[in-house]
């Protein structure tokens, strides 16, 4: 699905960033990738299959063939991986500018009581071990221009039963991403933290904030110098809120 009604990321001129988006082909990172290209920054977007590549290519439409889009297959999950793509991106592209990481997704797998390992792996420590490969070998690489943004959902903030893990992944994302930002002033760096989204998966109700909406929200972040904080986006409503508010900020 995509939302006209937030393409304010288009007021932002990113030609010549390069942001990378791991996570860029899912359901909330479709309209990050595509606010980023309408922005004119350079995209890569690593993915783990090449079919979730040329799916997210399919979707985006004629913004799928423009060549400031680039898909590699690589496995970014794990520190040796992440750092590898990293090197490669520095080598082809000259560096890295933004980071967007809409890695994750959602688990039901029930009480935490009765999870198995193999819940834990998926849900917590597959997910997180990849947020931190994904920012340990990025940030020191950034120059503090542009931002390094995390997204998470609400869920980090409230126990949802029965969703535990996700909770508990989100919660930690949220901290690794408050320790990043005390360790590193410099950097700009952000938790974005969404209420439900519509996206091409899930048409959700009209008050949900869009995909494009959040797509619109990072590049606003990345087009302005906003520090780092955790940038609260529950509705469609909010996310507009944001935009303006960081927008007239930026102007005054
Ligand atoms: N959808 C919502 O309503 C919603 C609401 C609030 C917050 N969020 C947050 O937004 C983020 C993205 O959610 P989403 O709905 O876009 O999820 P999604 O559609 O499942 O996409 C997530 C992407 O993460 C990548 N990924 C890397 N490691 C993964 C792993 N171990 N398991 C699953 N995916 C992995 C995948 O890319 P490749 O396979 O191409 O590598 C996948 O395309 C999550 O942090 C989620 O908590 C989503």
């Amino acid at each position: 699905m995509s939302d006209t009604t937030a393409r304010t990321s288009t007021s932002h001129d990113l030609t010549g960033r390069r942001v990378l988006v791991p996570g860029g082909t899912g359901g909330v990172g479709e309209g990050i990738v595509r606010a980023y290209l309408q922005a004119g920054a350079d995209v890569v977007v690593p993915t783990r299959t090449t079919e979730r590549g040329e799916a997210l290519r399919a979707t985006l439409g004629a913004l799928g063939t423009s060549p400031l889009l680039h898909l590699p297959t690589h496995d970014y999950t794990t520190f040796a991986g992440a750092a590898a793509l990293v090197e490669e991106m520095t080598t082809r592209r000259g560096g890295i500018d933004d980071v967007v990481v809409p890695v994750g997704g959602w688990w039901q797998g029930g009480p935490l009581t009765e999870i198995g390992e193999d819940d834990w792996a998926s849900a917590f420590t597959d997910l997180t071990t990849a947020h931190m490969a994904i920012a340990r070998a990025t940030i020191p690489r950034l120059d503090g221009t542009g931002a390094y943004i995390v997204v998470v959902g609400q869920s980090a903030e409230f126990p949802v039963p029965g969703s535990g893990l996700v909770s508990m992944e989100q919660a930690a994302l949220l901290m690794m991403q408050r320790v990043l930002a005390a360790e590193s002033p410099e950097q700009r760096i952000h938790a974005m933290e969404l209420g439900p989204v519509r996206t091409r998966f899930v048409e959700g109700e009209p008050g949900w904030v869009s995909t494009d909406e959040i797509g619109a929200a990072a590049v606003t972040i990345s087009g302005t110098d906003l520090g780092s904080r955790t940038v609260s986006i529950g509705s469609s409503a909010e996310a507009h809120a944001f935009i303006e508010e960081a927008n007239g900020r930026a102007a005054a």
